[in-house]
C-alpha cells in the first residue's frame, strides 16, 4: 500500500485505477452482465431495469466509477467511492448516511462466475448501484445509514443487519406482473434469480419490520425465506419511526431460524424444504 494510487484514506477509499483493468477483465463483466440481462428481464422489478437503462455506461466494459457518478448524481446525489473490501461498520455507515456506496474494484476470476463469498465489483456496482437511481430507495439507503450508527451505539446493529439482509441485499418486491427482485445478492447471482422466484423450496413472506429483525440469515447458501414488499414506499415509511423502541423490545424475543414461519405470517408461498 505504498503507491500512491492504491493508498488507502482514512476514510477507507481507494482510487479505482480503472486503466489498469485487463481485457480479460472486462470480458468477464461483459460476461456477467449480458447472462444478467437476459435473466432479468422477466424477473427484475421495473424500478431496477430503469436504474441499469440509466447506467448505460455500464453495459460494454467495467465502468469507470468517474462516468457512472456523472449519472448517478445527476439522478439522485449519491456516489460510488472505491474500497478494497469490506470496511468497518461505522466507515460503512458513515458513508451511507452521506449518500457515498463503498464498492469493491476487483471482479472475481472466470471460473468464479456463478459463486463468489465476498463481494466484488459486479455484485456492488450491477447489483447495488441500480436502485441507488430510484429516488425512494435512494432515501432509504441514507436513512439505513444513519440508522446504522445508531444501532451501533445501542448494541442492537444485528438486528439492524437483518433489515439489510432482506430488503436490500435479498429483497423480493410485488408487481402487477407478480414477484419480482430488487435485493442486490439475487439480481447479481444467475442462480439465485432463477431460484428466489421460481423454486417451491424457500418461504416467501410479507414484509414485517420486527419479524425480519429476528430472523437470522444465512451467508452460504440460497436464502431459505424471502420478503416480499408491496412497493418501496411501504418499506420507506415503515423505516421511519424511531427504532430504539423495536431495539428494546426485540431484546426480549428469541431469534427466528432462517427458515422459520409463524401463524401470523402473511405467507405468500410455504417453502417445500425440509431444512
Ligand atoms: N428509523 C431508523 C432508526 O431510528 C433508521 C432506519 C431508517 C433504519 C431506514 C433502516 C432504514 O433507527
Ligand atoms: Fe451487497
Amino acid at each position: 500500500m505504498s503507491d500512491a494510487s492504491t493508498a488507502r484514506r482514512a476514510d477507507f477509499t481507494i482510487a479505482q485505477d480503472w486503466p489498469a483493468y485487463s481485457a480479460e477483465e472486462h470480458g468477464i463483466w461483459r460476461t456477467l452482465f449480458h447472462r444478467q440481462e437476459a435473466v432479468l428481464r422477466q424477473r427484475a422489478c421495473p424500478e431496477f431495469l430503469a436504474g441499469l437503462a440509466g447506467l448505460e455506461v455500464a453495459a460494454d466494459d467495467i465502468p469507470d466509477f468517474r462516468r457512472l457518478n456523472a449519472l448517478l448524481g445527476a439522478a439522485t446525489g449519491w456516489t460510488i467511492v472505491a474500497v478494497p473490501g469490506l470496511v468497518p461498520d461505522a466507515v460503512f455507515f458513515g458513508h451511507l448516511a452521506e449518500r457515498r456506496f463503498p464498492a469493491t474494484c476487483f471482479i472475481r476470476r472466470a471460473d468464479q462466475l456463478d459463486y463468489l463469498q465476498e463481494p466484488d465489483i459486479f455484485h456492488d456496482v450491477y447489483g447495488h448501484v441500480p436502485m441507488l437511481m430510484n429516488p425512494i430507495f435512494a432515501d432509504y439507503m441514507q436513512a439505513y445509514g444513519k440508522g446504522g450508527l445508531k444501532a451501533l451505539g445501542l448494541g442492537s446493529l444485528h438486528n439492524l443487519a437483518r433489515l439489510y439482509w432482506y430488503t436490500v441485499e435479498f429483497g423480493l418486491i410485488r408487481s402487477p406482473s407478480g414477484i419480482r427482485i430488487y435485493g442486490s445478492g439475487i439480481v447479481s447471482s444467475r442462480g439465485e434469480s432463477i431460484y428466489s422466484l421460481e423454486s417451491p423450496d424457500p418461504n416467501r413472506i410479507g414484509f414485517d419490520l420486527l419479524r425480519i429483525m429476528r430472523t437470522a440469515y444465512r451467508i452460504d447458501d440460497f436464502q431459505a425465506s424471502y420478503f416480499v414488499i408491496d412497493n418501496f414506499a411501504q418499506l420507506f415509511a415503515a423505516t421511519q419511526p424511531d427504532f430504539s423502541p423495536y431495539y428494546e423490545k426485540l431484546r426480549g424475543m428469541a431469534d427466528l431460524a432462517p427458515e422459520a414461519v409463524l401463524p401470523e405470517d402473511l405467507v405468500l408461498h410455504r417453502g417445500k424444504k425440509k431444512s
